[in-house]
């Protein structure tokens, strides 16, 4: 690794939407973000199979980016059920806890529902959903972030290791050991499933 340097950022997080205006509202309207793309386009970008999407990116306060795809032959309900935060979320921060209850009272007014503040600790988090059902969320460091972060990082590797003894048994009756020992891409697997992007 000595060579390759860690990277800086989320340059963007890409997802599919359920129509380019509608989230175009929600991102610009309700959160605040700047579109700065709106790439309308005719064919994949690896194989040049006709395909009509458009690419949507929207810029958040330090530069990063959460970008969609508007597929209209793609689209589907079943697509864009409200998602578990369990199995995805995105936080966005905001700096202050003040900002924090500013927001969870603009949301809820713009869309009818967001959670209270959640006390996790080291952060304090809102929760609420876009219009493509992405769990969402927004947090705020709390006071002693810097010493209760630093103290985590000091455990991390050996709670992790002790977490991995806990449930190895359980784990490998779920997805067997094999798949648990992977360190690298299932090709065959990768090419059946991502021809149709034409990346492989
Ligand atoms: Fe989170």
């Amino acid at each position: 690794m000595e060579k390759l340097q860690r990277p800086n950022n989320i340059h963007h997080q890409a997802f599919l939407c359920r129509d380019a205006e509608q989230t175009r509202w929600f991102y610009e309207d309700i959160m605040g973000f700047k579109l700065v793309a709106a790439l309308d386009f005719e064919s994949s970008p690896g194989s040049g199979e006709p395909l009509e999407y458009m690419h949507l990116f929207f810029e958040m306060g330090n530069g990063d980016h959460i970008a969609f795809f508007d597929i209209p032959d793609d689209v589907g309900e079943e697509k864009f059920g409200y998602t578990s935060g369990f199995d995805q979320h995105i936080a966005f921060e905001v700096e202050t806890l003040e900002d924090l209850d500013n927001w969870k009272n603009h949301l809820n007014d713009k869309l009818g529902w967001a959670s209270d503040p959640i006390d996790h600790d080291f952060v304090h988090s809102i929760y609420f959903y876009d219009p493509n059902g992405l769990a969402l969320e927004i947090t705020c460091r709390d006071k002693d972030y810097e010493k209760i972060m630093k103290e985590d990082q000091r455990k991390a590797h050996n709670n992790l290791k002790l977490w991995t003894e806990k449930t190895r048994e359980k784990k490998e009756s779920k997805v067997g050991s094999e798949k648990l020992q992977e360190r690298g891409l299932d090709r065959k697997e990768l090419i059946k499933r991502l021809k149709v992007s034409g990346l492989v």
